[in-house]
């Protein structure tokens, strides 16, 4: 998968609606001490922007890194049509280029699942590391129970690569309850729930499954 140019190449990955979990999660970022314009908020693997408007539209200050381009130019765009900030960069999942306890909050949705197992415990190392202790964390990992589960080759336990489709070439680590529960024990749980749907772009016995997870930093 071409993720620079995919938001050129697909406008159709371009959504404008928020995702129901970014939206349950704000309520708990409200709760956290201090203002809006005081919380900084990081979107990683913001893709084309809508949870980065959302935030900034919101008042916090948000930041966040995709390994897009495309994605960032369209989200640079929105912010200057509206008049926002945010602080985007470019960068891998695996390193965050940001020093320690800096976040109030991470999302993290859609994107950590594209990756072996070993860059995604980096990418949460990673988010650990990053936020104060006492901040909030939410990410989201393709389940055992998505209908693409097996499909391409299994370069790993669990990880799968399609080989044909828009999402070709990228790696898929699909994973249980459990193996949720043991990936993000560095921090404490809040919420962990199954979110399993027909999916926003694809048709027939598509079915989207994926485990949203809540966490706080202790
Ligand atoms: C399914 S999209 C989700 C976008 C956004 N979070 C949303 O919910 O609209 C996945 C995003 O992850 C980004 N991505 C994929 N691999 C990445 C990596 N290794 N590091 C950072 N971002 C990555 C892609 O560029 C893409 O924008």
């Amino acid at each position: 998968m071409d993720w620079d140019n995919l938001y050129i190449k697909h406008p159709e990955f371009c959504i404008k609606e928020l995702a129901e979990e970014v939206v349950d999660f704000v309520p708990l970022l409200k709760k956290l001490p201090g203002s809006e314009k005081e919380k900084k908020v990081y979107d990683l693997g913001f893709g084309a922007g809508r949870h980065i408007l959302y935030l900034a539209r919101l008042g916090y200050k948000v930041y966040g890194d995709d390994i897009s381009n495309s994605g960032k130019e369209i989200t640079q765009k929105q912010l200057d049509k509206e008049g926002l900030k945010a602080k985007l960069g470019i960068s891998d999942m695996t390193v965050i280029p940001y020093k320690h306890n800096f976040f109030d909050a991470i999302i993290n949705r859609g994107v950590i699942t594209h990756n072996t197992l070993d860059n995604i415990k980096k990418c949460i190392s990673e988010m650990n590391r990053t936020i104060k202790v006492g901040g909030l964390v939410m990410t989201t990992f393709i389940s055992t129970e998505s209908s693409e589960y097996g499909k391409g080759k299994e370069i790993e336990h669990n990880t799968f690569v399609p080989d044909s489709g828009p999402e070709e070439g990228v790696p898929h680590h699909f994973v249980t309850k459990e193996e949720v529960e043991i990936l993000m024990s560095s921090f404490e749980m809040m919420k962990l729930y199954h979110y399993k749907h027909k999916g926003l772009l694809k048709v027939g016995n598509y079915v989207s499954a994926h485990w949203i997870y809540f966490g706080r930093k202790i």
